[in-house]
């Protein structure tokens, strides 16, 4: 089976080689409790968790694994070690799906135990609570911020619904509420009436949000609103943030489109996402912008996503002076993060067509780019957070 589209939380830092290996596709976390005073306070959901019975101290990993079972969507977990304590196996046991595995074990033996574990969630599909949210904006007007996210959204709804795939749902979510792209870039129709909503937020809920949505392909939701010159004014911030929040219920991942100027709920959708990507081109002044606004989003939400850079129609043969990638990273003073390839071609004919690059030009070199980028975004989740 394919393990995209998962998310998996190693739980001991030596089980995460073998566990990248045979689990590569799906979002993988680790956590090392040797490193970390508890496993308490672990906020990410996850599909399964596997555990490393001789990271930690045992009482420690039982009181976690008490934790996982009383979860209302309870992950799948493997718990592997050479020795397997007694308090722990029953621990274990006592959720819907869990199994125990001897060490020494191959990568094809973690392979075939995760994949049943799994393959008995897929009756249900990944658990909806805990969906992704990436914002796209842009450095400058142009950069390509709405093109970006489009192409991210389609990519992964193609990752999800695709042959193979989990299955799951993608929205993209237009906050250009004024005029937004989105949906003239896919032939979509724009049906979310927020302003209408404003008057009572709260009473946004999950059948309110599918009268809002227009399907675009299979997996694949667009949320953007009809133009409307004078929407700022009228949408309420909560109404804003509340369709926010029952998108993240109803869909796997939320790609939004957000407008480079600030908004009153701007900080907000920022915080909450799990990654911002800003849109830069490679000129001098997008550079400066770019590196602006990262900055400044720095100091305002220390805590927030750190913007990932993407630098937007890159030149394969450069003419003129445009700068070198090593000059923009100097003008950015950080790394970019993904650089998309200029191709002129494939994004109008698409847009004049009506739908995503990667449906209507699938060879132009934008969609392996935003392949990668995806692909980046996704394994990004896999870190040591103890460390
Ligand atoms: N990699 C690319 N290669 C060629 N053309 C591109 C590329 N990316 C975007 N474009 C084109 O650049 C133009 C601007 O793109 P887009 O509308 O996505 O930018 P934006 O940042 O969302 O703009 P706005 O500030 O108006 O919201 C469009 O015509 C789009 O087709
Ligand atoms: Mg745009």
């Amino acid at each position: 089976m394919s393990f995209k589209g998962w998310r998996v939380l190693v739980v001991g830092r030596n089980l995460a080689p073998l566990a990248i290996a045979a689990l590569a596709e799906a979002a993988i976390e680790v956590v090392d409790p040797d490193r970390s005073e508890t496993l308490g306070g672990l906020s990410s959901p996850a599909d399964l968790v596997l555990i490393d019975a001789e990271s930690g101290p045992v009482g420690l990993l039982q009181t976690f694994i008490d934790s996982l079972t009383a979860q209302t969507n309870q992950p799948a977990a493997l718990l592997v070690g050479q020795t397997l304590p007694a308090a722990l196996v029953r621990a274990i046991f006592r959720l819907g799906r869990s199994d125990v595995m001897e060490s020494p074990f191959a990568v094809a033996d973690l392979l075939r135990a995760a994949g049943s574990l799994l393959m008995e969630a897929e009756v249900d599909g990944p658990a909806k609570s805990s969906s992704v949210c990436w914002s796209v904006t842009g450095a400058v007007g142009g950069a390509g911020a709405t093109t970006i996210a489009v192409e991210m959204a389609a990519n992964l709804a193609a990752r999800l619904s695709g042959k193979g795939g989990p299955g799951g749902r993608v929205a993209l979510v237009d906050l250009n509420l004024a005029d937004g792209a989105a949906h003239a870039y896919l032939g979509a129709h724009a049906a979310m009436h927020l302003a209408e909503a404003s008057a009572s937020p709260e009473r946004i809920d999950a059948s309110l949000l599918d009268a809002f949505a227009s399907k675009v392909s299979s997996g694949l939701d667009l949320l953007a609103c009809p133009r409307d010159p004078a929407a700022f004014t009228k949408v309420a911030p909560r109404a804003v943030t509340r369709l926010l929040e029952v998108a993240c219920q109803a869909y796997d991942f939320v790609i939004i489109d957000l407008p480079r100027h600030r908004q009153s709920w701007s900080l907000d959708v920022i915080s909450g996402s799990d990654e911002l990507v800003v849109v830069s081109e490679l000129t001098v002044p997008a550079l400066i912008a770019a590196r602006s606004l990262a900055s400044e989003l720095e100091a305002e939400l220390p805590d927030g996503p750190r913007p990932r850079i993407v630098l937007n129609r890159l030149a394969s043969r450069v003419f003129g002076p445009a700068p070198s990638l090593a000059e923009a990273e100097r003008a950015l003073q950080r790394k970019a993060d993904g650089g998309i390839t200029s191709d002129w071609e494939a994004a109008a004919a698409s847009a004049n067509l009506g739908g995503s690059i990667g449906q209507h030009r699938p060879k132009s070199k934008i969609v392996r780019d935003i392949d990668g980028l995806v692909s980046r975004l996704t394994a990004a989740r896999v870190g040591v957070r103890a460390a």
